[in-house]
């Protein structure tokens, strides 16, 4: 199996222990939250846990809890940025959005009951006995890049910036983009990092690649809107465009952006080569730019 294949099969397994239906009245709840979590996502993020554990010498399995609560978190934010009230998408993952498929509020409530589980899980790790600062240290970096310095944070930014390309700057585009898109990617290499056991440097140096990647990866996701396949993509094309959001295919149009994902795979590709036994992952990072889903 390959590596990439490996991961997935680990995340997946213990995100399906992790939510598991139960006899309990309120069983829809976590009906929903499976249909959210359990599906075609590509997880990326506890993908770049796992591998940025094992790159930096540490064991897999004391990072898969914090990757999995990541993955739980990442699908959360898109149950909420599917909704009416945000960007009012009907199609994620191939399926019908969670609140199309339940109601306006069992989506809503599934969201917030995935980011409480994901803190739970985070919490209850076994890195937790073994090493208590890093599992700790895993915990503020998932509450701080997930929150209002973070993916929330961003996302208020990108509501905010509706309809507003002429005046928004390129400077509060890439904020934005560094928080609702970087932070949880750059969430993802810190905790595969600190769950190694590494601090300082290392996890300074695994951040800036999470922040380069995030940022490439949220202009290749604009980029997709535009010119991908809903039958690739999962999710509807021209969602930017009937939500007026500014991107910066508003600001500088599609070539200047695919030079812009390029410029900062780069600069992710250039702290990737720094590791020994770097070849995953410089090859995810060049695939995240090509991808086509
Ligand atoms: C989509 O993320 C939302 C963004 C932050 C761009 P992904 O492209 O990782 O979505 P899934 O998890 O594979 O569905
Ligand atoms: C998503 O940005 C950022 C999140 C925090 C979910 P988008 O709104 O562009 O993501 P998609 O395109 O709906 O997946
Ligand atoms: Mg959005
Ligand atoms: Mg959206
Ligand atoms: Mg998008």
């Amino acid at each position: 199996m390959s590596r990439m294949n490996e991961y997935r099969v680990l995340i997946e397994t213990a995100m399906n222990e992790f939510l598991k239906e139960s006899d309990q009245p309120y069983n829809v709840l976590i009906q929903a939250m499976r249909y959210s979590a359990m599906n075609a996502g590509k997880r990326i993020r506890p993908i770049l846990t796992l591998e940025f554990c094992r790159i930096h010498g540490g064991m897999v399995q004391d990072a898969l809890p914090f990757a999995a609560a990541l993955e739980m978190i990442h699908c959360y934010s898109l149950i909420h940025d599917d909704l009416p009230c945000m960007d009012d998408d009907d199609l994620r993952r191939g399926k019908p959005s969670c609140h199309k498929q339940f109601d306006e509020a069992t989506a809503l409530l599934a969201g917030d009951a995935l980011l409480t589980k994901a803190f739970q899980v985070a919490s209850e790790s076994s890195l937790a006995d073994k090493d208590p600062k890093a599992a700790i240290a895993c915990i503020q970096a998932l509450s701080k890049f997930a929150g209002v310095d973070g993916m929330i944070g961003g996302q208020v930014l990108d509501l905010s910036m509706e309809g507003k390309s002429l005046e928004v700057t390129p400077e509060a585009l890439s904020q934005m983009h560094e928080l609702k898109t970087g932070a949880l990617i750059e969430a993802a290499c810190t905790m595969g990092t600190l769950a190694a056991g590494k601090t300082g440097e290392a996890v300074a140096l695994a951040a800036e690649y999470g922040r380069n990647l995030g940022l490439a990866f949220q202009l290749v996701d604009d980029i997709l809107d535009v010119t991908g396949s809903e039958a690739l993509l999962g999710k509807p094309i021209g969602s930017d465009e009937e939500q007026e959001k500014t991107t910066f295919i508003t600001l500088f149009g599609l070539d200047k952006t695919k030079e812009l994902a390029e410029e900062y795979t780069k600069r992710a590709l250039e702290i990737a080569d720094s590791y020994a036994d770097c070849d995953f992952l410089h090859q995810l990072t060049e695939q995240l730019l090509s991808r086509d889903h």
